[in-house]
């Protein structure tokens, strides 16, 4: 990644100029940068959307048929999320910072707690809910700084992750 987008979205730098893995998605960066916090909200939702579409495709069992079609709905969700804030920082901030195998390696750091063949559905559930839980809490942060449109824009998403929180927890029994 170009260093002045790195300094723009309040990444450290290594000594070799090159980002490391914990200085991009690390709590140390700068809380109040609109363009750094759009960028791990996407990790967020391209997190998510992998992990939900391989729950798609590992649910089984009890109530096959809704957790199924759930993850099958949840995935495409969270790509469109993902794609509307990617465009949201392209058009704000120019797209130096947009750069794959950089956003693959934040993202692949993101679900390393993602699970995988299980027992019990409600474990993908489970994970689930605590990553919108994150992204939510992400999206209240995030005011300072951020235009009108990209308010809105995070109220819109917010709501709706207000729903789908919603549905797991029913899901869940609580
Ligand atoms: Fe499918």
């Amino acid at each position: 990644m170009d260093p002045k987008m790195l300094a723009l979205l309040g990444a450290k730098q290594s000594p070799q100029n090159m980002p490391g893995k914990s200085d991009l998605i690390s709590a140390e960066t700068p809380e109040s940068n609109p363009a750094h916090q759009l960028l791990m909200l996407a990790v967020c939702y391209r997190g998510l959307q992998l992990a939900s579409h391989n729950f798609h495709n590992l649910v089984a069992r009890t109530v096959f048929g809704q957790d199924h079609s759930f993850f099958g709905d949840l995935y495409p969700k969270m790509e469109d999320n993902y794609d509307a804030i990617i465009e949201r920082i392209i058009g704000l901030y120019g797209d130096s910072s947009i750069n794959l195998q950089n956003i693959m390696m934040m993202v692949s750091q993101k679900i390393q707690d993602a699970p995988n063949a299980s027992q019990e559905n409600k474990v993908f559930y489970q994970y689930c809910e605590q990553m919108l839980k994150y992204i939510l809490s992400e999206i209240e942060q995030m005011a300072p700084g951020c235009s009108q449109g990209t308010m809105n824009l995070l109220a819109g998403q917010a709501d709706e992750i207000e729903v789908l929180l919603y549905k797991i927890g029913r899901r869940l029994g609580q």
